[in-house]
């Protein structure tokens, strides 16, 4: 897998966020999850806290722990400058301040990290990139996808996001897909396509309303499953 560690901008979130982002019940938290493009996020080392397995993929699992730690450590005051220079494009309410987040991110980040490194040969973390997943058909009841899809709208075509949705939906019964908002926080412009795209396909896909809301407008995810 070609990935250059440059190319990898590390921001991760935590498991309480993906339980809202993903309006995640408990009954999904005891179902069969795979969690694709996760990156740096808590959510697996969160689940491992709760006593259950999640499977995460990222194309930054090829790297070692020491060597994603130094990426975080390199990009997180650009990251930081950026949030401070846009913020109007959050809402801050439960998270007060850029301070916060950041705070919160690298809490996040840090927690992944340590369970990232005891956790190696426990199959729960794989490099893969999408759109290929390299699991069986039907092995999972939810594929997640958290500030991949949509979000890089800009360099990712609406032919990527489909490809990548199938997948997601060959390997799990339901893929779940948020934000859908690009990295300029606006509404993705792949939306419409990858919707009418699927149907046509005879994906069944609706557009949920979430109890997470960090980007202005962003509580939305896709769910989409073959129908
Ligand atoms: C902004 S981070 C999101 C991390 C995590 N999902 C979250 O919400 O906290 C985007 C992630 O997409 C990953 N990525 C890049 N190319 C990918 C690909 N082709 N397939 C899957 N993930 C990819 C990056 O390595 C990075 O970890």
């Amino acid at each position: 897998m070609a990935l250059h560690l440059k190319q990898v901008i590390p921001w991760g979130r935590s498991y309480a966020e993906y339980v809202r982002m993903f309006d995640l019940t408990e009954r999904d938290l005891s179902m069969r999850i795979v969690s694709c493009a996760d990156g740096p996020a808590a959510f697996n080392a969160g689940m491992r806290g709760m006593g259950r397995r999640v499977i995460s993929t990222d194309p930054i699992y090829i790297f070692n722990q020491e060597t994603i730690r130094r990426r975080i450590e390199e990009t997180r005051d650009d990251l930081a400058a950026q949030v401070r220079n846009n913020t109007d494009l959050y809402v801050w309410r439960e998270i007060p301040t850029p301070d916060d987040l950041i705070r919160k991110r690298m809490e996040a980040m840090t927690e992944f990290l340590k369970d990232y490194a005891e956790s190696r040969d426990e199959g729960r973390y794989v490099a893969a990139a999408l759109p290929n997943l390299p699991f069986a058909d039907a092995s999972f009841d939810i594929a997640l996808c958290s500030h991949f899809l949509f979000t890089y709208s800009d360099r990712l075509d609406a032919g990527f996001h489909i490809e990548s949705v199938i997948e997601m939906c060959r390997v799990a019964r339901e893929a779940r897909i948020f934000p859908l908002l690009d990295a300029d926080s606006m509404p993705s412009e792949r939306v419409g396509e990858v919707t009418s795209e699927l149907g046509k396909k005879g994906f069944e896909v609706r557009i949920a309303i979430v109890p997470y809301e960090f980007q202005v407008e962003g509580n939305r995810m896709m769910v989409v499953s073959s129908g």
